[in-house]
């Protein structure tokens, strides 16, 4: 594939160590930067052969196949109806909008062009993220009652993130998106989202945006995807699922604690991991950053759906329905109430609520648990079917 990257910052770096990466064949072509010094240093630092201040110059390179967006919130749209202008494939950087209607108009766009449109939320490519929406998606752990995913992390490393206007949003739009992508990862993407209650205030920081948030999404099968977020966690970068079943249970911690533990006096300091404190003392590195962030498997995705002419498995759709639960998130916040998921345009396979078959114990009685206690004895809690009594044997 051969490549034009929008942006120079933080996220187009870990994209151009993925795509440069190992002995990948795929080739960037052209950076833009709005600082023509700094799409220079980009273009040194990655061998890419052009540079430039025009994002119009960028995307209708002739040697350019698709374009990744890795600029501020604020530019999405101009940069995806950029690329949809010349014709070319989009693979945007999350989260697709600022709001579900700059999310719809993106997704409009790319149909319209007919070209791919991309969501490049890695997380839901990470290694151990894929293994489990597989493991679910097989049966492993029944059916999903309930799915949680919490990024928390001292606060982002640039000025815009921390305008409400610019990014749409605090922690909710920023870490938010990550969050409830995973859950419908597993709880189901044709599972529909119908509300949300959201606690979220700023605590911390001297900004308007929230700077903490807790909130619940229900899906239409009764599922609850939860998320908690935060730009106030002190420790570094707080990363993880549980997933729970009916059959099984599901625990992921994909940065602080993945095993890997070190102790430095901190004297010939160094990069540790993202958003890590401190660089002595007990740290938690993280083996292989763009990996294990999902940024590998993602864009094997990404260029594999466009090779194929499918979509790939995180599309504008997708960016679309997380800005919808996003948006009423920040409505709940401020009704404090459970507001509705406002999807005009929803895709997903209609599903019902299922009531799980209950166990009998016998003739009479339904199975509710058994336990074998300390003593040994073995307890069976039953139901009457008749009469609805709960006893014990
Ligand atoms: N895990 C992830 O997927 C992940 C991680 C970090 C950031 N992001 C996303 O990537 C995007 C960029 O974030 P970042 O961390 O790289 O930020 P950054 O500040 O490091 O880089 C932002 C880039 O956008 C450019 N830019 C900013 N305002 C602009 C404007 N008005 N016109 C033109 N260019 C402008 C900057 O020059 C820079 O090149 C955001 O949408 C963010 O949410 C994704």
């Amino acid at each position: 594939m051969k490549l034009a990257i929008l942006g120079s910052g933080f996220i187009a770096r870990f994209y151009a160590d993925a795509l440069v990466g190992q002995r990948r064949k795929d080739e960037i072509t052209i950076v833009y930067s709005r600082t023509l010094s700094n799409a220079k240093t980009f273009a040194d630092d990655y061998k890419v052969p052009h540079y430039t201040d025009s994002i119009k110059e960028c995307v209708s390179h002739k040697d350019v196949d698709a374009v990744i967006i890795g600029l501020s919130n604020d530019m999405h749209l101009e940069a995806v109806l950029a690329c949809c202008a010349a014709g070319k494939h989009v693979l945007c950087t999350k989260p697709l909008g600022r709001n579900a209607k700059e999310a719809y108009q993106m997704l409009q766009a790319v149909e319209k062009a007919n070209v791919i449109g991309g969501y490049l939320e890695d997380l839901v490519y990470s290694p151990k993220s894929l293994k489990s929406a597989a493991t679910i998606q097989s049966g492993a752990i029944g059916e999903v009652i309930w799915a949680k995913s919490r990024e928390t992390h001292p606060g982002p490393h640039s000025d815009w993130f921390w305008d409400k206007e610019k990014s749409g949003g605090g922690a909710i739009i920023d870490l938010g998106c990550h969050c409830v992508e995973l859950c419908r990862n597993y709880i189901g993407k044709n599972m529909r989202p119908v509300e949300v209650m959201c606690w979220a205030d700023t605590r911390v920081h001297p900004i308007d945006a929230e700077d903490n948030a807790v909130a619940l999404v229900k899906y239409e099968n009764g599922a609850i995807g939860q998320f908690e977020v935060s730009w106030s966690f002190r420790g570094g970068m707080d990363l993880r699922e549980e997933v729970m079943g009916t059959e099984g249970t599901i625990w992921t911690n994909n940065f602080l604690r993945t095993g890997f533990e070190m102790f430095t006096s901190g004297k010939g300091g160094n990069y540790i991991a993202e958003k890590a404190e401190s660089n002595s003392g007990w740290l938690f590195p993280v083996g292989d950053e763009v990996n294990e962030l999902g940024y590998n498997h993602m864009f094997t995705d990404m260029f594999d759906a466009i090779d194929n002419k499918k979509q790939p498995m995180e599309n504008f759709y997708d960016g679309y329905v997380v800005n919808a639960i996003l948006d009423a998130a920040f409505v709940s916040a401020k009704s404090k109430k459970w507001e509705p998921v406002q999807i005009d345009d929803w895709r997903g396979v209609a599903q019902k609520k299922v009531q799980k078959e209950m166990t009998s114990y016998n003739e009479d009685y339904y199975l509710i648990k058994e336990e074998v206690l300390p003593s040994g004895e073995k307890k069976y809690i039953i139901k009457n079917k008749k009469t609805g009594s709960i006893e014990k044997r």
